[in-house]
């Protein structure tokens, strides 16, 4: 049998890329990538450091050399998928706090942290069996991806689901608007932003999951891979 493949997955915040990316890297065996956890990982080492992001020097510098090890969870108990170690420290559930939410963008502008991220995210994509899951996987960082999708969802849709996810920490209907704006403000970051903005790859094959269950567009994905796998 041949070397697996690298599947490259992007598209906006909230869209569902990490529940359907981690349930077809299930699916096929393979291993899920999330590499926005990558530029949360420098925004939190960052934040630890300076305080801030504003020197853009510092950060880059810190992201050059990052000790950053990301370990598959399989087996956790508390829900989530991977685990992140900064310098052998678990830093997996900062990586969401809203200090980072607010911060990471910038940092994800930085062009040569970028280009750390990128390489770091290439040698894990040419071992192959590898749901590489982001904004510009098939566009910059896997070009060459035999399987290329781009996962949208409305802006509705998607608010409506962090909504229900973050009701389990509390938040209630009122906060739904708060949230459906914060979702727009980051697809016009994303989108608009000067070094890889979000956009799908001309190759790409677009995935609606609008009013769909995730098992749903599982096999929809698996379907479209199997046509590649041959
Ligand atoms: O998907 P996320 O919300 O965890 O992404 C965090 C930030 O990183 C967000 O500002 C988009 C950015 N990002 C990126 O620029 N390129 C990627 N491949 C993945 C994420």
């Amino acid at each position: 049998m041949g070397r697996e493949m690298t599947i490259a997955m992007d598209g906006p915040a909230a869209a569902g890329k990490t529940t359907v990316g981690q349930m077809l890297a299930e699916t096929l065996g393979y291993v899920m990538l999330d590499t926005g956890c990558m530029y949360r990982a420098v925004t939190v080492a960052a934040l630890n450091q300076f305080g801030d992001v504003s020197d853009e020097a510092a950060v880059v510098a810190l992201a050059q050399q990052i000790d950053m090890e990301i370990l598959s969870a399989d087996g956790f108990a508390d829900g989530r998928s991977y685990t992140l170690l900064l310098a052998g420290e678990d830093v997996t559930w900062q990586l969401r706090s809203p200090a980072v939410d607010a911060h990471v963008s910038q940092v994800a502008n930085y062009k040569l942290v970028r280009e750390a991220m990128v390489q770091r995210q290439r040698m894990i994509g040419e071992k192959g069996g590898v749901v590489m899951i982001g904004r510009d996987i098939g566009t910059v960082v896997l070009p060459d991806a035999p399987v290329k999708l781009y996962v949208i969802a409305s802006p509705e849709e998607r608010a409506r689901r962090r909504l229900a996810d973050r009701q389990a920490q509390g938040a209630t209907v009122e906060d739904y608007e708060a949230i459906l704006a914060d979702i727009k403000r980051r697809d016009h970051i994303d989108s608009t932003r000067e070094h890889s903005p979000l956009m799908a790859a001309d190759d790409a094959h677009l995935i609606d999951t609008s009013g769909k269950l995730p098992e749903v567009v599982l096999s929809e994905m698996v379907t479209l891979v199997g046509k590649y796998k041959g």
